[in-house]
């Protein structure tokens, strides 16, 4: 399947489920201290996509993912699965949501510092959103996919972070994960031109040592091979005729 276009109506649902995946961010912020498991933060977003937001979870069961949300702490990458895994003073963790209401996808994660932030934590998720938002900054029609990929990258390694490669961006729709992929590096000039009615995620992942991940036994989990910190944020993002359009922004967050 190629990459889709969405229509006016398409639009209108995806801007839905996007706000409503990150009212999911909103309402859990409260929630991440000291002392909580990432299994009880997964049971409250659980109850309210399923209860309030008659949401479905998208992660649930996807290729037998086992949770509702996904909660990566630390050096875990992405992909970390809720457990009785109590968080801690200092800990960074990334929270992932993927709402399905009316039949599309809203996809989007940020960064949370538990307590107290270090400064190596509070670093490394400074520049995974920045590069985020270079990225998204430079969304609109004739851009190609290869121009954001290389400054995504070109702003991570100007700090000295790394670029995880094995993971990307992808097009969303009544598909989770659709054409295109969208590298987080790459070359000026190069892959798909963009044009308006694309819908699609940007979502790099930066570790502040080397770029190398491993997978965990359990398939899912992934960390740093060096054991470094990692750090993402993701929007899913709609391509305007001029523009950009964030359909999974809080008017509570910047960006
Ligand atoms: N939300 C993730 C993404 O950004 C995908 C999670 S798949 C899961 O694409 F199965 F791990 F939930
Ligand atoms: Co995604
Ligand atoms: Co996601």
């Amino acid at each position: 399947m190629g990459v889709t276009i969405k229509t006016a109506e398409e639009i209108e649902k995806m801007r839905i489920a996007g706000r409503l995946a990150a009212d999911v961010l909103r309402m859990i912020e409260p929630h991440v201290q000291p002392g909580i498991t990432t299994q009880a933060l997964n049971d409250i977003c659980h109850k309210y996509m399923v209860d309030e937001q008659k949401v479905v979870p998208a992660p649930l069961n996807y290729r037998g993912f086992p949770r509702s949300i996904c909660t990566s702490v630390n050096h875990v990458v992405c992909h970390g699965i809720p457990a009785e895994k109590t968080l801690k003073n200092g800990d960074i963790i990334n929270i992932d949501i993927t709402v399905i209401k009316d039949g599309y996808h809203g996809d989007t994660s940020r960064m949370f510092m538990v307590g107290k932030a270090t400064v190596q934590g509070q670093r490394i998720s400074q520049i995974a959103y920045e590069c985020m938002k270079i990225g998204i900054e430079m969304i609109k029609p004739g851009i190609r996919l290869g121009d954001i990929g290389h400054a995504i990258q070109s702003h991570a390694e100007k700090n000295n972070c790394s670029i995880v490669r094995e993971y990307c961006g992808h097009g969303i729709g009544q598909v989770f994960h659709e054409d295109p992929q969208v590298l987080h590096y790459g070359k000026p000039d190069t892959g798909l031109v963009l044009e308006a009615g694309m819908t699609f995620t940007i979502e790099p992942m930066l570790n502040l040592g080397k770029r190398q991940v491993k997978l965990l036994p359990d398939d899912w989990t992934v960390v740093t091979k060096d054991h470094s910190l990692s750090a993402q944020w993701e929007h899913t993002n709609l391509v305007t005729e001029d523009g950009f359009e964030i359909l999974t922004l809080h008017p509570d967050y910047g960006f």
